[in-house]
């Protein structure tokens, strides 16, 4: 037993140790980013999720939650053309590059559970009205980052979202994309949950809200 902890420590620092070093020298070697409130999802240990991604990008978010989390079924969202009232990286990139180029990026590294994803090439705007009331588990916001988007998804999927489940998003407190890029989302998690008077959750860059009635 002594002998498995202390050789359980010693991978656990070895580890660590070999993951610095890269990151010293400028890589991250490091695949999955399990943001928090997907750890947050993992830790209620529910079966079987719903769940929807609005804004896919080249899909690694996705293979996190696909890999992290049981899941039944995930819609992907995500128009793949740019967007200029976000001024942020991932679009600029989709400006260069091209929506389809980060379409396939994503299709290759999710491929593993092609059958458990729907793509859906619309913004969130358009492609709200497939989506049943009270049904998803797990609904994840990243797509257009600003104000007025934000708000507008928080408020078109919320009620997608059915009781004990989870409306989540990515980029809050994200000081210096609000001032440079336009970003919005801090405002407009605020104004929503004074709105309904829910209880807000902040941990790293994600927010989340569970919805309780
Ligand atoms: C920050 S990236 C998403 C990154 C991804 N969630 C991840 O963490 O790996 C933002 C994405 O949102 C998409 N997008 C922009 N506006 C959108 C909208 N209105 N609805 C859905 N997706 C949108 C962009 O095309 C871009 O791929």
């Amino acid at each position: 037993m002594r002998l498995s902890f202390y050789l359980h420590g010693k991978l656990k620092r070895t580890k660590k140790y070999i993951l610095s070093t890269f990151r010293l020298f400028g890589y991250n070697i490091e695949k999955y980013d399990v943001r928090d409130s997907i750890q947050f999802m993992k830790n209620s240990n529910k079966k079987d999720l719903k769940i929807i991604e609005i804004g896919n990008f080249d899909g690694k978010n996705a293979r996190t939650i696909l890999e992290f989390l049981d899941v039944e079924k995930i819609y992907l969202i995500d128009p793949y053309y740019y967007e200029k009232s976000d001024n942020s990286t991932t679009q600029k990139e989709i400006e260069t590059n091209g929506g389809d180029f980060y379409f396939e990026k994503a299709r290759k590294i999710l491929k593993k559970w092609e059958n458990k994803i729907t793509w859906i090439n619309k913004n969130s705007d358009n492609a709200v009205s497939l989506f049943k009331d009270n049904y998803f588990d797990y609904i994840y916001i990243d797509g257009n980052h600003t104000y007025k988007q934000v708000l507008k998804d928080m408020e078109n999927y919320y009620k997608k979202i059915k009781i004990g489940g989870v409306l989540a998003g990515h980029d809050i407190c994200n000081g210096i994309h609000a001032q440079v890029d336009n970003w919005g989302v801090t405002e407009a998690f605020f104004k929503f949950v004074n709105k309904y008077n829910l209880k807000p959750r902040i941990h790293g860059q994600d927010w989340w809200i569970i919805k309780e009635k």
